[in-house]
């Protein structure tokens, strides 16, 4: 079973970026996750393209692009031209899911889709098969620094099993409110890809506690 630990840049000291990719570089992590956020999906505005094009210069690690935005269709294209390794859009923001999937994998990158607490993870029965990763949030999208929704640990399990059932190699990511507690648990039923902001950047010893994260 693969454990990928993916700090989310959310929680990076923005004055200093490049010396914090420079320590991700450095550390066992095995993606960057940047949570791009359009202020209409979820009530919050962070960064895009041009942070993207930036990190990509001094990036070492695949780049996990977590589009929470309302169209993001006609951002495909502009985000992998940026950079971007893996590429996840919203199950609620995308009306022709099927198509968002393709149009991903079109661009040579891993395709990944996310649901939100409240989606079912049953919506993604007619395309798991399509999938290189599904990103479950253990948070309402939209901040860093909330509080893990324990009822993900059931959504991972049903995850695991659907995937099992057809036999495909997709990867399960979980994202918000993952510290040593929930992350030691989400491994242990099946999560393979631990987004982590606050717990990773407000530590004393970054480094070592993605390494410890990745050991759990
Ligand atoms: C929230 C983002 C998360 C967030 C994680 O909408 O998708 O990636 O940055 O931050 P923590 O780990 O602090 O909950
Ligand atoms: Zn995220």
């Amino acid at each position: 079973m693969s454990r990928i630990i993916a700090p989310s840049i959310l929680a990076a000291d923005f004055n200093n970026l490049g010396k914090d990719i420079e320590m991700i570089n450095q550390s066992e992590a095995g993606y960057i996750h940047f949570d791009v956020m359009d202020g209409v999906f979820v009530p919050n505005i962070s960064f895009g393209i041009p942070v993207i094009q930036h990190v990509k210069k001094i990036a070492q690690k695949p780049l996990d692009v977590h589009l929470m935005i309302v169209n993001p269709d006609i951002w495909i294209i502009p985000f992998a031209n940026a950079g971007a390794s893996i590429i996840t859009v919203h199950y609620e923001a995308c009306i022709h899911l099927h198509r968002t999937i393709q149009e991903i994998k079109n661009q040579g990158i891993k395709a990944s889709v996310c649901l939100n607490p409240h989606t079912p993870v049953a919506v993604l029965e007619e395309v798991i098969t399509e999938l290189d990763m599904v990103l479950l949030m253990s948070v309402n999208p939209g901040n860093g620094g909330q509080v893990f929704i324990e009822n993900t640990y059931k959504k991972v399990k049903q995850l695991k099993k659907l995937i099992e059932r057809y036999n495909t190699d997709c990867l399960i990511e979980v994202d918000g409110g993952v510290n040593y507690e929930t992350g030691k648990k989400l491994l242990e039923i099946g999560a393979d890809v631990l987004v982590a902001g606050s717990f990773i950047f407000n530590s004393e010893n970054p480094t070592e506690t993605i390494r410890q994260l990745k050991m759990l």
